[in-house]
């Protein structure tokens, strides 16, 4: 990269270029304080994203002519922006880490299968408060193509919802709606590629030279078979390598997930200023929270992965520059679910306030099947800790499949076979392990590299099915106990905890998708069922799983929600401990003199601790949960799958 100060002097000459146009442009058309607030941002942001853009397209002989372009996109969108949006962007700023907070619980749900339509979520907001949300985030609503869409995640047109469940305006009314209620919503940028609908798309394939500039054609085999030498293969189920052919343009496509999903090409100036104004519109309606989606793909480059490389980090860090001048408010938060390395490195600041935990997640149903935690303790003590400005998002399922991405360094310090490990955890969760509890199918098992990941929900996952087909109630409480202990993890180990609705009501796998052409060939389809309302009904009734889980995580909520020690952030700490039993995992949470241990015992079997293996304990100390005292000489006895959190 050329020299800072260098930098900075190019790009403090450009903005003073610049502004008197912008100026001449934009500033009429809102009022005198909001454009010089719009101003000041520009000045504190401009030298960060000047420099992001000069790094990824500097060499171009236009590039002052895109510099322009873009900057015109941000004032244009924060004239745009509506005054509430405003004024929660100068909170937000004013309170820059209120994401931190013990308060915060999220929820994540598809709009049609959960609630019908837009109003239907909207209708559901009693519900969601009565579950303590105020984080909700809805899977992709805008317009895609019928039939195959990927569950939303090929988009068709970032400005208009699916008009099967609203409107554009009933989104923007529904955030309205949802913030007074304490709840921010949170969509996905599905910024790697649209659908081939995307009007882009079908330019593209009516042979505009312009728009096929946005995506990634070649004319024949060769560049591709080069670069397919060093590729993953993604969804191989529906086509081998990275690339489509289509007889119609006679040209071969870019298409990481499926055929109909086009892949952006970013060496393209224009579209990341096309796709700065799309997530400024997002922003616009008023999401609180992007999810940025497929983050490792974005760049590509041969004799490589095209995975994690720098450049997808400047491509995501000049997005939020971007926001940061013209919608503040907006943070991001990363869908890497990747190596633990690579997870990391999107992990900033001035990049993506938010990232999903995967590691943790995998890792929580290792322990599961393993009965022990040596990996999940030896992983967290590594590499729990973030910068703490930025947060987790804590997790047991989503809409997607369990993938084994721990780190293979990791488990071969503990003598673990990675490769084996994970041929052991996919026969595990799919039910060809003798004695296994969990009842998941395989997705995209690949014969040709042995790799595969799992669907299932998390209460078939973690035995219920089994369980209640067999119809032995120990086991159902094993499996019930099970899906408790995994959820006590996410919502006090630091971070913000998102739970996947249905599993709040121990959902079961749902088989029913293989009756759907669309869906069939997609085993995630299992475990997105459309809500049960009868099935929801029973969360108030204790003698039904149904109940036992959802006031059992009711109870976790609120607890949480009661102590500032279960907050992220500064001055807040999370200490993984060696408890001395491989059975049990174990962390103090922190937060000045205020202490938290949590004991969570893997297996089936009533475990032992020993106090000395905790530091610092002040007696008595109170289990949160059960208001249970534990006195000076006791043992800290846990029963089958049982956890406390012990206030000392
Ligand atoms: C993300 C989504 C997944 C989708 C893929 C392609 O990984 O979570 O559901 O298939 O991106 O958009
Ligand atoms: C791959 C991608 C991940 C995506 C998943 C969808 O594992 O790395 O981003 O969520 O596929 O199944």
């Amino acid at each position: 990269m050329a020299d800072l100060t260098w930098i900075n002097e190019q790009a403090r000459r450009t903005l003073y270029r610049l502004i008197p146009q912008l100026n001449e442009q934009f500033s009429g058309l809102c009022s005198q304080a909001d454009w010089k607030t719009f101003i000041r941002r520009l000045e504190r942001h401009f030298p960060d994203l000047f420099g992001l853009l000069y790094q990824l397209y500097g060499h171009q002989y236009d590039f002052f002519f895109h510099v322009e372009n873009i900057l015109a996109t941000a004032a244009r969108m924060w004239v745009a922006r509506p005054q509430g949006l405003k004024e929660l962007d100068a909170s937000r700023e004013a309170l820059p880490d209120w994401f931190h907070s013990e308060k915060m619980i999220g929820g994540v749900c598809y709009v049609d299968l959960f609630a019908g339509n837009l109003e239907g979520v909207k209708a559901k907001i009693p519900y969601f408060k009565e579950l303590g949300l105020t984080y909700l985030h809805l899977m992709p609503l805008f317009k895609c193509p019928e039939g195959k869409n990927d569950g939303g995640y090929a988009v068709s047109s970032y400005r208009q919802v699916n008009p099967a469940i609203g409107t554009i305006e009933q989104l923007a009314d529904l955030t309205t709606e949802l913030r007074q209620n304490g709840i921010s919503l949170v969509l996905d940028f599905i910024f790697n590629h649209t659908s081939n609908e995307h009007e882009w798309a079908v330019k593209a394939f009516s042979g505009y030279p312009e728009y096929q500039a946005f995506y990634r054609i070649y004319p024949d085999r060769i560049i591709p078979d080069q670069y397919e030498q060093t590729l993953r293969e993604i969804f191989p189920d529906e086509h081998p390598g990275a690339f489509t052919y289509f007889p119609e343009l006679n040209r071969w496509v870019w298409t990481t997930f499926h055929s109909f999903q086009w892949d952006l090409n970013y060496e393209n100036p224009l579209v990341f200023s096309a796709m700065g104004e799309e997530l400024l519109s997002i922003a616009n309606v008023g999401v609180e929270v992007i999810r940025l989606d497929a983050v490792a793909f974005v760049w590509k480059k041969l004799g490589t992965t095209s995975e994690n490389l720098p450049e997808a980090h400047l491509i995501i860090q000049a997005f939020n520059a971007l926001a940061r001048i013209a919608a503040p408010a907006l943070l991001f938060k990363s869908e890497a679910i990747v190596h633990p390395d690579y997870v990391a490195q999107y992990i900033r600041p001035d990049e993506c306030q938010l990232s999903y935990n995967p590691l943790l997640m995998a890792l929580l149903w290792n322990s599961l099947a393993t009965r022990e935690v040596r990996l999940l303790r030896y992983s967290m003590q590594h590499r729990f800790a973030i910068d703490p400005s930025c947060a987790w998002v804590n997790y047991v399922r989503v809409h997607d499949d369990i993938g084994w991405t721990f780190s293979d360094e990791d488990a071969i310090q503990l003598s673990i076979n990675g490769y084996d490990h994970r041929k052991f955890l996919n026969a595990f969760y799919t039910g060809r392990f003798p004695g296994t509890f969990a009842v998941g199918l395989p997705f995209q098992e690949n014969p040709k590299t042995g790799d595969c990941r799992i669907s299932g929900t998390c209460a078939s996952l973690a035995g219920l099915e089994k369980a209640l087909k067999e119809e032995t109630g120990s086991e159902v409480d094993l499996a019930l106990q099970r899906i408790m202990l995994i959820h006590s993890i996410i919502t006090s180990i630091g971070g913000i905890p998102l739970i996947y609705l249905g599993d709040e009501i121990a959902t079961l796998n749902d088989y029913s998708f293989l009756e759907d052409p669309a869906k069939a060939g997609d085993s995630r389809w299992v475990h997105r069922p459309k809500a049960d309302a009868k099935k929801y009904d029973r969360r108030k009734d204790k003698n039904t799983p149904e109940g036992k889980i959802f006031q059992g995580l009711n109870k976790l909520i609120e607890v949480r929600k009661s102590h500032a020690v279960f907050a992220s952030g500064a001055n807040h700490e999370t200490e993984i401990l060696d408890v001395g039993n491989d059975h049990v995992f174990g962390y103090v949470r922190s937060f000045f003199n205020e202490k938290v241990v949590v004991l969570a015992n893997f297996s089936e079997r009533e475990q032992i601790i020993s106090i000395d293996r905790i530091p610092s304990i002040i007696w008595p100390g109170q289990d949160l949960i059960s208001g249970e005292e534990y006195h000076p000489g006791e043992e800290i006895k846990l029963g089958p799958y049982c956890f406390i959190w012990l206030q000392i």
